[in-house]
């Protein structure tokens, strides 16, 4: 008896834990550093401009995809990832998703050069052109 009012009192108790808010809050990124690291780059990080048009309907040659309307089309270029995450695997492992048309040469070191908060500002940035 007493065994039961125990359990049911540490389920409580651990359903309680399970909806407290996540120790670590979500960085929320910060779409004009996303742009001025995306246009300048630093350092050990090279500007995605040199590879990346940002323009609607911009022609020429460019090495990456013109990512003008990025964030209209995220959500559906791989089943199973929303926006954020294809933006964020497009980054941080290219090679995992080729876009057609063109070649895994994207830089692949971003992921040993960034921090969470430049992916989170990238993020915002791009989902927002
Ligand atoms: C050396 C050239 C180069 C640089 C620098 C570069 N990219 Fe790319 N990127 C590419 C190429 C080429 C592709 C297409 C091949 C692929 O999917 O990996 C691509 C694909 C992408 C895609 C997917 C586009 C789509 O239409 O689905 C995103 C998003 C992206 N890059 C973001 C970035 C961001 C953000 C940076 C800077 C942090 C960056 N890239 C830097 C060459 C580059």
């Amino acid at each position: 008896m007493c065994n039961w009012v125990m359990f049911i009192a540490f389920a409580l108790m651990m359903s309680g834990c399970a909806a407290s808010p996540p120790m670590f809050a979500p960085i929320a990124g910060d779409a004009e550093d996303g742009a001025q690291l995306f246009a300048q780059g630093r350092d050990e990080v090279p500007p995605c401009l040199t590879c990346h048009r940002v323009i609607r309907g911009q022609v020429g040659f460019s090495i990456g995809p013109n990512l003008a309307g990025i964030g209209e089309r995220a959500g559906t270029q791989v089943a199973g990832l929303s926006a954020e995450e294809y933006v964020r695997q497009s980054i941080l492992e290219p090679e995992r998703y080729i876009v057609s048309g063109y070649r895994d040469i994207m830089y692949p070191d971003y992921s040993a050069h960034l921090t969470e908060q430049n992916i989170q500002d990238l993020i915002a940035y791009l989902l927002m052109l």
